[in-house]
């Protein structure tokens, strides 16, 4: 049976964080983001192999100061990302060598558990996609464009999606091929193979499941790593 990849993606910029530099290398309890997030998948026994996704000019700083520093052991390749998170995934996804599931990953969410991780290798085993999700904590209106609330949802159909979002490798890859030329705006991967028809199982997440990004959520990530012990 051919192994499960996990592709993280850390090569954005982390604008609205605001500290001029990529908010996943920002320590929490003196260890860097992206560290707490990678050491999740290496620890995990059925992730196989993780590829690393980042802006060209910080995949040696991932790997001194990241990678080896930490001992993270599963990382195959570094790989650079792209313009938008959609180009970064595809960049990425060209690059796994062989895979049964593909789990996409926000470098930006450190505190990912591992039955998270479990349960999105066994429903995107069982039906060729899944993504986790809690449900949200505020009530969710539509507003018009004069900024009057004109709809009120049924909180209780509402999910707030997170990160990984696990698929069978070749139907993913296929579908982030498919969709370049299609010119739509795509927020995560659930909506690529939506687009082409296919159906997203999608499981419990967690609250701590967080990703860190505006400076409120540094505070929060520091109380939930001691929380979690990690
Ligand atoms: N990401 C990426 N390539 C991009 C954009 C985003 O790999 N071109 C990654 C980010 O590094 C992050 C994840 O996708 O781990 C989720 O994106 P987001 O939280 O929006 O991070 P940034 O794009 O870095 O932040 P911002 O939108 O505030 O600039
Ligand atoms: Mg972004």
């Amino acid at each position: 049976m051919l192994g499960n990849c996990a592709l993280i993606l850390a090569a954005g910029k982390g604008k609205r964080m605001g500290v001029g530099f990529n908010k996943q290398f920002l320590d929490i309890n003196n260890k860097p983001i992206l560290y707490y997030t990678l050491k999740a998948f290496d620890q995990h026994e059925e992730i196989n192999s993780i590829i690393l996704v980042a802006a060209e000019e910080e995949i040696d700083y991932c790997k001194n100061e990241i990678i080896n520093k930490y001992g993270i052991k599963k990382v195959k390749k570094v790989v650079c990302g792209g313009e938008e998170r959609q180009h970064s995934v595809l960049n990425g996804l060209k690059e796994v060598d062989d895979a049964n599931i593909v789990l996409i990953h926000d470098g930006a969410r450190p505190f990912i558990s591992k039955k998270i991780i479990s349960d999105g290798i066994k429903y995107a085993n069982m039906h060729g996609a899944a993504a986790c999700g809690v449900t949200p904590k505020d009530t969710i209106k539509i507003i018009d464009d004069k900024g009057f609330s004109c709809e009120n949802l049924d909180r209780d159909t509402l999910i707030s999606i997170q990160t990984p979002q696990c698929f069978q490798y070749d139907l993913i890859l296929k579908c982030h091929n498919d969709i370049l030329d299609k010119n739509i705006k795509i927020t995560d991967d659930t909506s690529v193979v939506e687009y082409f028809g296919y159906r997203v199982y999608i499981y419990k997440g967690e609250y701590s499941n967080i990703k860190i990004t505006t400076p409120e959520d540094l505070i929060i990530g520091k109380n939930l790593s001691q929380m979690l012990n990690c």
